[in-house]
């Protein structure tokens, strides 16, 4: 499918691979992290003006566990553990939206895998309005 937002394929993976051997996935893959404590994926991304944006990971889950992931931006952590909840199966795609404070123009927006089964399958990012209302300066 066309790419949509930032693609994790196109992103700085550290312990992980592109791949393309579940269908549905946008641009040209996703990301299948090792499963390890700390494989991660971060994206430069353009956020404009400052403000709260929410952060909308699309992934998928195939097993029956959480999949939790450190959310950090600019190199804080902002939401610990976040969760990544299964989905019907490796080949169903789901978006989960983490809000956080941006700056304005280029962030970096880490996604790191807590625990020993690594972080769920990553297609892409894509920022919007912040699930839980407000905004204001980072
Ligand atoms: C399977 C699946 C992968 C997934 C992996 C995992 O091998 O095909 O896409 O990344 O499980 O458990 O992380």
């Amino acid at each position: 499918a066309a790419a949509t937002g930032y693609e994790a394929e196109n992103a700085v993976i550290s312990s992980g691979t592109v791949a393309t051997n579940h269908t549905g996935y946008t641009g040209t893959g996703f990301v299948d992290y090792t499963n390890i404590v700390g494989s991660s994926v971060e994206f430069t991304v353009d956020a404009g003006a400052a403000g709260r944006r929410g952060l909308l990971l699309r992934y998928a889950n195939g097993t029956a566990v959480d999949r939790p992931m450190d959310i950090s931006v600019n190199g804080t952590v902002v939401t610990a553990g976040a969760s990544f909840p299964a989905t019907a199966n490796w080949d169903t795609w789901t978006t989960r939206t983490v809000d956080a404070n941006l700056v304005a123009g280029t962030n970096t927006i880490r996604a790191t895998a807590t625990t020993p089964n690594g972080g769920p399958n990553l297609d892409n990012l894509t920022l919007g309005a912040p699930s839980t209302g407000g905004s204001g300066p980072a």
